[in-house]
Order: C-alpha cells, then structure tokens, then sequence
C-alpha cells in the first residue's frame, strides 16, 4: 500500500514548476484515506488555488516514494528557502517519523514497523545533515531556538542532540565519512529511545521526581537497549552496536559517577560520551516546560566546571572553540556557576540546579580523572559567593 506524509504549503515553490506530485485526502473517515492527486510532476505550482485546496482538504501530502525529489527541490542549489525554512521543513518529517518510534503500540506489538520507522529517522538524519553542513554551534543554536516548538521534549531535545551529535563528531573527527556522522547522529535522535516505556507525566513533571520515579525514569536507557536488540538482525545497513552503546551508556559520566553501570573515562564509547556533552548542552540551553534557558556562554562556563567529572575534558576545547567570545581561562577570584552534580538532563527540575561560586585555585579547569571523589576534590577548591 502506497503511503504519504503531509507537507507544509509553505515549503511548496510559490512560483514555477513543480518536480514532484502533490495529493490531497478526500476522505472524511480517519482510517480510509483516499489520496487524489492534484499536481504532477511539470504542473505549475498555483500557490493560490493549492492554498484553497489545502483549506478545504486539511492537508497537502507527497508520496514516499516521492520523498527524495520533495527534499532535493528543498535543499538543492536552487532553493528559493532560507535555512530556517529548510530545517523547519526537515524537522517537520523527522517529527513524523519520531512520534512513530515515540508511540508505545507501535513499538510493543510491531517491530516491523519500528524497523522501517528507524531506516526513515536516518534518510531525516542524512537530511538534516545536509542542513547544517555550513553551520557552527552558534548557528545550529540560532537555528534550534527559531524553528517551531513541537513538543517541550521528547521530539525537539532528540533532533537537537542529533544535530549536535553530528556538528561535534566533524569537529572531533574533521576526516570522518558521511556515513559515520549519520551513525552519530542517528545514535543522538535515537538516544532516548527507551523513554517511550516511561510515563509522559513522569517526563514532563515539573516538580522534584521521588527516589522511585527517578530510579524508573533512569530504566530508559536499558528499556532503550533492549529495544533495538529486539530488532537488530533486521537492521542492515545501521551501525545497531553503536546505537545500543549510546542509548545505554549516555547517562554513564566521565569519573565513574553515572548509570546504569559506572563506567568511566574511555571506557564509555565515544560517541556516547559525546552524546551526553550534546545532551547536558540542550538541556541548560533550550527552553523546557519546566526552566529557562541559560545564554550560550554561561552553559559552557557551567559545562567547564563540570568536565572531567560528568562529561570528558578533551570533548570541551571542540566547544569552547567553537564560541568566538568565550573566555577560555578562569582566574582566582573569578565569578562561575557550578552545576549541583546530581543535576541529570533526563530529570525534570524547575530551576536549574546552579550556584554562584568564586574559583580558588588557578588551575580549576585542569582534571583528573579517578573515581567519585574528583568531585569532591574538586568543589573544595571553590568556595561559595556571599
Ligand atoms: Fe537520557
Ligand atoms: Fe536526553
């Protein structure tokens, strides 16, 4: 059965010709669509009449089988759009196929589909790549805070570790294939995957999560890991391995501190440790149901007081570097917020959990890596601010 996915009128070329068909649904009955074509390929767009269709029908759709030709008119040379048109258009598709993987029926009771939806979050990863092949962190930041809201988590917190994950992988690997940048940022928009088996009140509660909840919200990364082992044999072509390591080692931090297992250091795969440094980025700096955003320099002065100790030392300077201003060294005397260690991306909270401290020792940022006393070690070198 042939299948389609709806489009925004506003990513239809206002003027020209178009290279791929358009379709509206006529049906009135939720579970018998009936698509009837409307354009075909070398039509004139007619942008005003397809906006009355579109009032009248609800939607305007493509054809899968047609997705490719959609997407090479929106991000091919001649694009007429502007690039937060192109990635509100592209995030608008993954959405589609995020809230497929994010529904719990589909993915209890039909893995086939959970397989498919999977190839399909890549063909949106490759896509989303594509949009931000030109673009540093700030304007990836730029890019997440100006296209549309879907949801205050799930949905817009993976695309953004996805596009993360794949701006720091070019960084820390600058001769990478394509291939492994898509494994990269496949692994970030399938992160927190094992969420679906988690309550949504559970995720979006805004007040302190009890020791129970918390000890059930942190079941999502192995709930996520034996998802995909469900379904690994059937995804060829995926790098599933990796995928598995990030989805359950994400949460793991550097010294040894994190979940499920402790692990610490290098021993943490790296794009898994490059996920949570993705993952700790999107959480102080985007807009939550339940906090406000820090500005950019002042997440990544918090993400310094925190390297060696939840997220690793050598992924900071890919960071740091990629902020024109950002002041590189702190002094004695210097002001700096410190995150409370137990802040965790994944547990909802209505403020961020920062202090303002007062750095006493020159070589505050420099780390060293042992087990869970670092932490300690190192908040004795700072002291609180009156
Ligand atoms: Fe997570
Ligand atoms: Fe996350």
């Amino acid at each position: 059965m042939e299948t389609y996915f709806s489009i925004s009128i506003d990513y239809v070329a206002t003027d020209g010709v178009l290279n791929y068909p358009l379709f509206i649904n006529s049906s009135a009955l939720a579970d018998r669509p009936r698509y009837i074509r409307i354009r075909t390929i070398g039509d004139e767009t007619a942008h005003e009449e397809l906006k009355e269709l579109r009032n009248k029908y609800g939607q305007i759709y493509v054809r899968e089988l047609d997705r490719e030709l959609y997407v090479d008119f929106l991000l091919g040379e001649q694009s007429e759009f502007k690039l937060e048109d192109r990635a509100q258009a592209i995030k608008d598709l993954t959405i589609q196929h995020l809230e497929k993987v994010f529904t719990p029926s589909t993915t209890e009771t039909k893995l086939d589909s959970l397989k498919d939806t999977i190839y399909a979050c890549r063909d949106s990863v490759v896509y989303l790549n594509k949009v931000i092949k030109d673009c540093d962190l700030e304007k990836i930041h730029h890019l997440i805070s100006n296209i549309n809201f879907h949801d205050f988590y799930t949905f817009d917190h993976s695309i953004n570790v996805c596009l993360y994950n794949m701006y720091l992988f070019k960084q820390l690997r600058p001769n990478a294939k394509e291939e492994k940048i898509i494994d990269a940022g496949l692994s970030g928009l399938l992160h927190d995957l094992g969420k679906v088996k988690i309550p949504t009140s559970l995720i979006n509660k805004p007040g302190k999560l009890s020791h129970e909840e918390f000890s059930l919200m942190k079941e999502h990364v192995r709930f996520g890991q034996s998802m995909l082992t469900d379904i690994e044999t059937g995804l060829k072509g995926i790098d599933v391995p990796l995928i598995k390591n990030v989805v359950y080692q994400h949460h793991e931090n550097y010294d040894g501190s994190g979940y499920p297992e402790g692990k610490s250091g290098n021993s943490i795969d790296m794009v898994a440790r490059m996920t949570s440094y993705a993952d700790f980025f999107d959480a102080v700096t985007t807009k939550r149901a339940y906090h406000q955003p820090l500005p950019l320099d002042a997440a990544l002065q918090v993400m310094e007081g925190t390297k060696g100790m939840k997220l690793d030392p050598s992924m900071f300077s890919f960071v740091a570097n990629s902020l024109k201003n950002y002041r590189k060294e702190l002094n004695v005397g210097d002001e700096m917020l410190v995150m409370d260690p137990a802040f965790d991306p994944c547990r909802p909270c209505e403020e961020l959990p920062l202090k303002k401290e007062i750095v006493q020792e020159k070589n505050f940022g420099q780390v060293i890596v042992g087990g869970k006393n670092d932490l300690r070690n190192k908040l004795n070198k700072i002291t609180k601010k009156k």
